[in-house]
């Protein structure tokens, strides 16, 4: 009977562990991983009034970055638009360089290359950022 029990508990465990995997809040990741540097929504005019203050774009400016220059043939296509942009802000975290950023020369000349964020992310916080940074910013009109 003990055994038993112990196997459910394992199993139960285990369930626990999967669904607190998929269940990471990208918008809590973002705010404690990303937030430091990118501020999180600000208008231009704010901007503008700290710019010299900052370390890198607001993530407003970022995801419109983004969304202007991946571009999808078939561009009626939200979904693979969608999964494209995903993917790639989840390669930008880790593997950052110049030659991918699209970000705006003058933007990249006053902040450098961003750092790689790599051990300092979970595979699941990193789908789950990315994820998010794309539904809240891009898949949104505002
Ligand atoms: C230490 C500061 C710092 C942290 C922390 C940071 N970034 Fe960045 N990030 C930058 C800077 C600086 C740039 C602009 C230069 C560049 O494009 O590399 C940037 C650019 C980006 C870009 C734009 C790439 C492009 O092609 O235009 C994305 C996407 C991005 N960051 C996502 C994130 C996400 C998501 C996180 C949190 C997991 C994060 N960053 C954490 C500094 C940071």
């Amino acid at each position: 009977m003990k055994k038993i029990l112990s196997i459910i508990g394992i199993a139960l465990g285990i369930v626990s562990f999967v669904s607190a995997e998929t269940k990471v809040d990208g918008e809590k990741v973002f705010e404690a991983k990303c937030a430091s540097c990118h501020i999180k929504m600000i208008t231009k005019e704010e901007t503008m009034k700290i710019l010299k203050s900052i370390k890198a774009p607001p993530m407003v400016e970022v995801s419109n970055q983004l969304k202007n220059n991946i571009k999808i043939v078939d561009d009626l296509d939200d979904e693979i638009h969608r999964a494209v942009v995903i993917a790639f802000i989840k390669d930008y975290v880790i593997y950052p360089t110049l030659e991918k950023s699209m970000c705006q020369a003058m933007a990249l000349e006053k902040h450098g290359v961003m750092p790689s964020q790599k051990g300092k992310l979970t595979e699941a916080e990193l789908n789950a950022v990315s994820t998010w940074v794309y539904d809240y910013y891009i898949g949104k009109k505002f």
